[in-house]
C-alpha cells in the first residue's frame, strides 16, 4: 500500500479591521515609531473589535480556507485550533468554531503551545489523518493577544497583534505534495522568560503577558536554527532546495538572524511582521496566506515553517504546497 500524505487542500486568513499604528501606541506609552521599527521591524498591528473573540477570527479564517479548498464544512471531520487566547476556559475554541460552521460530526479540540501552536497543531492533525482516524482537518491558528497585554508595559504591548489563519488538510494516497515532517521541542524550565502573570488555577484571572525579551531573543535564533537543521537532515533535504522560509513573525531581526545562520537568501524569507506584529499561533498561517495571495508561494513549492514561543516551545515543519 502506498504511504499516505496530508496535502494542504486550501488555506485562508482573517485580520480584524482596526489598525493600531506605532504612532498611536506612542500616545499612551513612552515609546516611538523609530524605536519599535528599529528594534522589531513592526509598523502596525491589527486589534480585534471589543465584540470579536478568538473564535470569531478563527471562524472567518476557516471559512476562507474552506472556500479556497472548494469544500463545504461538512467535508471536515477534525478541527484543531492553536490558541493561547481561548474565548472561554471551556469548551474549546475549536468546539465553538465547529458549532459556528454548523458541523455535527467528527472531533474538535485546542492545542496550547503559544507561538509554536500552529506547528504543533499541524503535527497533531497530520498524525490523526495519516493514522486513518479522520479524513479531513481544519487546522486553525487564532489569537486575540491584545486581551492579555499590559497596555502600560512598553516592552511587550508594542509587539503583538490579533488575527487568524487556517489550513484544510486532507489525506491523500497520490503525489508527494503535503506535510513532509516536523521537529517539535519544549523546555519548560524556561517558563520565567515568557509567561502570563496569572491563570485560572493559579490566580483565577488570565493575567498579563511578561517577557524577558533579550533572553528570549538569544534562545530564539539558536533553537530555531537547530530545529530546522535537525528537520532538514532527518528529511534529507538540502537548504538550497527550500523555495520559501515562512517563520513565526516575532521580530524582523530574529527572522533575518535565522535566515543568515542557515544561509537562506533573504529574498526567500516571508515577512509580515511589519504589518501584523506578533500574532502568536496565527502568525505562520497569516504569513503563508500573504505569500500565496501575492503569488510568491505557488503549488509545488517547498516551504520551511518555524516558530518559538512560551514554554519555551519551538519547532519547524516542512511542507510541499
Ligand atoms: N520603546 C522604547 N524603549 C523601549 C521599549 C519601547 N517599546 N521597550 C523597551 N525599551 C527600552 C528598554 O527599557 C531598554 O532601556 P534601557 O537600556 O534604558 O534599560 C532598551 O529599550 C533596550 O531594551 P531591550 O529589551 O534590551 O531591547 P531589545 O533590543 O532586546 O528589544 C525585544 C526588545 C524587541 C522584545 C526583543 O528582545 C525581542 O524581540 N525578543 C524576542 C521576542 C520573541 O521572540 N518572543 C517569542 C514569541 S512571543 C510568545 O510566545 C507569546
Amino acid at each position: 500500500m502506498t504511504e499516505s500524505i496530508c496535502r494542504v487542500a486550501g488555506q485562508g486568513a482573517y485580520l480584524p479591521e482596526r489598525v493600531l499604528t506605532n504612532a498611536e501606541i506612542s500616545t499612551f506609552v513612552d515609546t516611538s515609531d523609530e524605536w519599535i521599527r528599529a528594534r522589531t521591524g513592526i509598523s502596525e498591528r491589527r486589534i480585534a473589535d471589543e465584540s470579536q473573540t478568538t473564535s470569531d477570527l478563527g471562524y472567518q479564517a476557516a471559512k476562507a480556507a474552506l472556500a479556497d479548498a472548494g469544500l463545504d464544512a461538512n467535508d471536515i471531520d477534525l478541527i484543531v485550533v492553536a490558541t493561547t487566547t481561548a474565548d472561554l476556559v471551556f469548551p474549546s475554541t475549536a468546539a465553538l468554531i465547529q458549532d459556528r460552521l454548523g458541523l455535527r460530526q467528527g472531533a474538535a479540540f485546542d492545542v496550547q503551545a503559544v507561538c509554536s501552536g500552529f506547528i504543533y497543531a499541524l503535527a497533531v492533525a497530520d498524525g490523526l489523518l495519516k493514522g486513518g482516524v479522520f479524513n479531513r482537518a481544519l487546522v486553525i491558528g487564532a489569537e486575540t493577544m491584545s486581551r492579555i497585554l499590559d497596555w502600560e508595559d512598553r516592552s511587550t504591548c508594542v509587539l503583538f497583534g490579533d488575527g487568524a489563519g487556517a489550513w484544510v488538510l486532507e489525506r491523500s494516497q497520490e503525489g508527494n505534495s503535503g506535510l513532509l515532517g516536523y521537529d517539535l521541542r519544549c523546555e519548560g524550565r524556561y517558563t520565567p522568560l515568557l509567561k502570563t502573570t496569572g491563570g485560572v488555577s493559579a490566580t483565577k484571572t488570565s493575567g498579563f503577558l511578561t517577557m524577558e525579551g533579550p533572553a528570549v531573543f538569544k534562545h530564539a535564533v539558536k533553537k530555531i536554527s537547530n530545529s530546522m537543521e535537525r528537520l532538514l537532515e532527518r528529511e534529507a533535504i538540502d537548504i538550497a532546495d527550500i523555495d520559501w522560509f515562512v517563520p513565526h513573525q516575532a521580530n524582523q531581526r530574529i527572522l533575518e538572524g535565522v535566515a543568515d545562520k542557515l544561509k537562506i537568501s533573504r529574498d526567500k524569507v516571508v515577512s509580515t511582521v511589519a504589518r501584523h506584529g506578533n500574532t502568536s499561533a496565527a502568525s505562520v498561517p497569516l504569513a503563508f496566506h500573504q505569500a500565496v495571495a501575492d503569488g510568491r508561494i505557488q503549488r509545488g513549492h517547498l516551504c520551511l515553517l518555524e516558530a518559538l514561543g512560551g514554554g519555551l516551545t519551538w519547532g519547524s515543519a516542512l511542507v510541499r504546497f
